[in-house]
Formats: C-alpha cells, sequence, structure tokens
C-alpha cells in the first residue's frame, strides 16, 4: 500500500458539533443552539414560538420556519451543542492528542457568528478572530495543516430573523464580507478552504419538504445563492491570498448501486448520481450541468438563470473537491420519493444507526468523481458511529473502528493505483463530538474518548482508545502500516 509523499492524514470536527461555548467570547447564536438531544432513530427538533405564540417543534439542520418565529428553549428538553465537548476550553489538550496520532492536517469549521455575531455588524468581534488565531497557531505549532470549513451546519440565527433566509441575495454579499474576513486574518496560517459543508444537503428532493412553510422553488433559490456566496468566496480568497486554495464539500454517503439489473432501476441509478453530482457540477465546472432543467421541473421548480450570475459561477469555479463518505445505497425505479430504496443491501453489514458499511464503495466514488472532474480530491469526513465502552481504566476496546478505518484506507490505496489524485484524509471526529444526525454522545466516531454522555452528564476528560494506537501507526508510517 502506498500513499504519496506528503498525503494529509488527519481529522475533520465542526464547530457546532465540538465547540459549545454558548455565549461566550461574544457569539452570536446559531440554529444549533435550539436543536434539541434525538435518539437513534429518533430525529432532533428545534423549538420555536410561531407567531400565534404557540410551541412548534420543527425537524432538520436548516429547520423550515418563518422569519417572525421565535427560537426558544424549551424546559425538560436538552440541548448538546450548546456545549458539546467544550472544544472551546480544550483545543490546546485536543489539538496536542491529535499530533500525537501523527496528524498533519485537521479539517474544522469557524462559526460565523463567533467572527460576525451578527452578520450584518461592521467590524468582527476581536475575541472570536483571537480564538480562532489561537487555535490555528496551535496546529502549527505541531506541523498540522488546518483545513478550515468556512460554513459546517451552524447558520447565524439573524441570517432567518433579520434577514428572512438565504433566499435573499445579501446573505452571500455578507459571507463574501465574512470570508474576506478571515482569509485577510488568517493567510498565514491557512492555505486549505472549503466554503459550504455538504451543500448538497440543501438540494431541493422529492419528498424532501420540511412542515410546508418551504416551497422546492424558496428551497432552490437559497441553494442558487449558497452558491454564488461560494463562487465570491472563491474569488476573494484568491484576490486575497493567491496561493490559497479553495474547495467544495459535497455529501457522497450515499453513493448507489441499482437494485437489480433491470434497465429502469439503471436510470434510476443515473438519475440518482444526477442528484448527488448537481451541486459539484455547478462549483467543479462553473455552471449548472445539462440535465438541470429535468431535474427541477421534475420538482415544479422553473430554472432561470441571469447572465450575471452565470459569469460569477464561471469565474468563482472551486480549485479542489472534497466529499464525505459513509455509506452506499440502493436504488430502484420504483422508489422514487428520495430515489433511494429501503432496502438493504445483502453484501454488505451495517452500523447500528443502519448505514451500509462498504468499504469498497469509497473506490467506487473516488473513480467516479476523478473520472468527472479532473481535479485533486481529499475524503474529509469517513468514520465509524458506534457505542463503545469505557474499562475502568479508562481504555476502550474498539477493535471495529480499527478494522473499518483499515478497511477504507486500503480501498483509498486501491483508488490511487487507479490514477486518482487523492490528495488527503480526514476522517470524522478524530474526538468524540455531538452527532449532528441525532443530538447523542453515544454515536462515538473518536480515536480519543471523551467522557460525557446523552444527556450531558460526564467530566468532559479525554481518554485514548485503543484505534488510537492503530491510528498513530498508520498515520506514521504514511499509511504503509495497515495491519
Ligand atoms: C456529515 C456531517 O453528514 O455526517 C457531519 O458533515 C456529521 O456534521 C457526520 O456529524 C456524521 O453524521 P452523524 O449524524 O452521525 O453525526
Amino acid at each position: 500500500m502506498k500513499f504519496p509523499k506528503g498525503f494529509f492524514w488527519g481529522g475533520a470536527i465542526a464547530a457546532n458539533q465540538a465547540e459549545g461555548g454558548y455565549g461566550e467570547g461574544g457569539r452570536g447564536e446559531i440554529i444549533s443552539d435550539y436543536t434539541t438531544a434525538g435518539a437513534n432513530g429518533v430525529p432532533r427538533q428545534n423549538t420555536y414560538l410561531n407567531e400565534k405564540g404557540e410551541l412548534v417543534y420543527v425537524p432538520g439542520l436548516f429547520p423550515d420556519v418563518k422569519p417572525d418565529w421565535k427560537p426558544v428553549t424549551v424546559e425538560g428538553e436538552y440541548y448538546p451543542n450548546r456545549i458539546a465537548v467544550d472544544f472551546y476550553h480544550h483545543y490546546k489538550e485536543d489539538i496536542a492528542l491529535l499530533a500525537e496520532m501523527g496528524f498533519t492536517m485537521f479539517r474544522l469549521s469557524i462559526c460565523w457568528a463567533r467572527i460576525y455575531p451578527d452578520i450584518t455588524d461592521e467590524t468582527p468581534n476581536q475575541q472570536g478572530i483571537d480564538y480562532y488565531r489561537d487555535i490555528f497557531e496551535t496546529c502549527r505549532k505541531y506541523n498540522i495543516e488546518p483545513l478550515v470549513t468556512i460554513s459546517h451546519y451552524d447558520d447565524p440565527l439573524c441570517i432567518t430573523h433579520k434577514l428572512g433566509g438565504w433566499e435573499n441575495r445579501a446573505v452571500a454579499d455578507y459571507f463574501e464580507k465574512y470570508v474576506r474576513t478571515i482569509v485577510s486574518e488568517y493567510k498565514d496560517l491557512v492555505k486549505y478552504w472549503l466554503t459550504f459543508n455538504e451543500i448538497n444537503s440543501a438540494l431541493p428532493r422529492k419528498g424532501s419538504m420540511g412542515n410546508g412553510i418551504e416551497s422546492h422553488v424558496a428551497s432552490f433559490e437559497r441553494l442558487h445563492n449558497r452558491f454564488l456566496a461560494s463562487a465570491k468566496a472563491v474569488l476573494a480568497a484568491h484576490e486575497i491570498d493567491p496561493e490559497c486554495h479553495v474547495g467544495c464539500m459535497i455529501a457522497i454517503g450515499p453513493s448507489f448501486y441499482p437494485e437489480t439489473c433491470k434497465p429502469e432501476d439503471m436510470m434510476a441509478m443515473v438519475e440518482a448520481h444526477q442528484n448527488n453530482f448537481f451541486c459539484s457540477d455547478v462549483q467543479v465546472r462553473g455552471y449548472y450541468p445539462s440535465y438541470t432543467k429535468k431535474m427541477l421541473g421534475q420538482l415544479g421548480i422553473e430554472f432561470n438563470v441571469s447572465q450575471e450570475d452565470a459569469a460569477l459561477l464561471k469565474k468563482g469555479k472551486v480549485d479542489f473537491y472534497t466529499f464525505s463518505y459513509y455509506m452506499t445505497n440502493i436504488v430502484s425505479a420504483g422508489s422514487t420519493d428520495e430515489l433511494i430504496s429501503s432496502k438493504k443491501n445483502p453484501y454488505v453489514k451495517y452500523t447500528d444507526w443502519g448505514w451500509a458499511v462498504d468499504p469498497s464503495g469509497l473506490r467506487f466514488a473516488l473513480n467516479l468523481i476523478y473520472d468527472r472532474y479532473q481535479v485533486p480530491i481529499m475524503v474529509v469526513e469517513n468514520g465509524l458511529g458506534a457505542v463503545d465502552k469505557l474499562e475502568e481504566d479508562g481504555s476502550v476496546h474498539d477493535p471495529y473502528r480499527i478494522e473499518y478505518h483499515r478497511d477504507h484506507i486500503k480501498e483509498m490505496a486501491k483508488a490511487i493505483e487507479d490514477g486518482v489524485d487523492l490528495r488527503g484524509y480526514t476522517m470524522w471526529g478524530p474526538i468524540d463530538i455531538v452527532s449532528a444526525g441525532t443530538g447523542q454522545m453515544s454515536k462515538r466516531y473518536g480515536f480519543i474518548y471523551v467522557d460525557r454522555d446523552d444527556k450531558g452528564n460526564g467530566t468532559l476528560a479525554r481518554s485514548r482508545k485503543d484505534s488510537f494506537w492503530y491510528i498513530q501507526k498508520v498515520y506514521k508510517s504514511n499509511g504503509e502500516e495497515l495491519d
């Protein structure tokens, strides 16, 4: 197994799932401050008072609410992201542990509301600026390259409640201002940026609407404005620091298999891939793909893009492609709700959360992506969410996690042999953090255990799992010592 010299090895976290520090350092409020804890199979909810003052529970990472609704906390509910794993106060200790494992890259996100507590503010919040500077300096001290996500599922609340949501084009301008601020501030420390985490999670799909307030048309408008914001970010970052690299970030779980070799299932797979690649087609190629009209037409969206917007998208193409990979799924012509069949693949295993563990799907995805775009690629999320048992002596025996990473890394090596220009691997959640989907702590991805449970009990102490020592061997040998 050979990885190129200088291949980046690391892990990834997101501010809202790790930092905590609610109300500290002058940070403004974000959506997840009002997102409850769910459970395995129980969705998380956002709690709001509607225009009549009634309490409403709204699911989703981008809750479908009206601007005049008021986010509130409800007694008896638990809001895990407010403290998360307190990376806000533990980052020096945590980065030292990452360095001990041989990390050469650390992907983390900046919380927009720490830099601009209200995104319309004219001047940034100095405490937020200093906080991230110290993090990046700590990374550099250990020769860890920061890979910074500019927006990772933590929209400031003022976007919805002051500006009416992403359908207001002004939000893209405020995003550009934020990007100009952070790139100017950190250009001596940060050379790799990603615009929006899993931008395709905001893609309108059949059956994807929330509680019916938002229409597919508005939802697409929001996405279009995020594309514009991404293009503006790329142009601004390159203007301020011509040496930096700006990438897109796409959720390529699910990659797809047709359920049968029936021709209709094959076409369903093609459409599922078009769904999967729609956002990166825009961000990497710089224009909406040929199938846009048909895809959006099926949702009742009439597609038009102005010449001015088209020119911006063309100029603001990203430099590299990154993605998250967790699983594969099956598609069939009959199951057109979200194209994905609920059927299980008999050839792969499933996690306790029902995610298909399919290492060869990663090789398949890497080849597919590289054939399509021919730009450098990084896998910036991949990992196993599992329940761990903390032993009395502080150890955690997690052979399942070791096996998971070993098998996926082997498939990356094969993809490199296939000719894919893969530059790095930042697995998801090297330190246990709050799950985005379920709000649980017990869905753990880390090599580092954090003493905190699903109700917020625990000391927040960190300890090394068995996988910590395994990944240290892998990372320090540049992927050669896998077994
Ligand atoms: C990705 C997100 O979709 O999946 C992360 O970018 C998230 O934020 C990760 O945490 C794993 O999902 P979950 O629900 O297990 O946390």
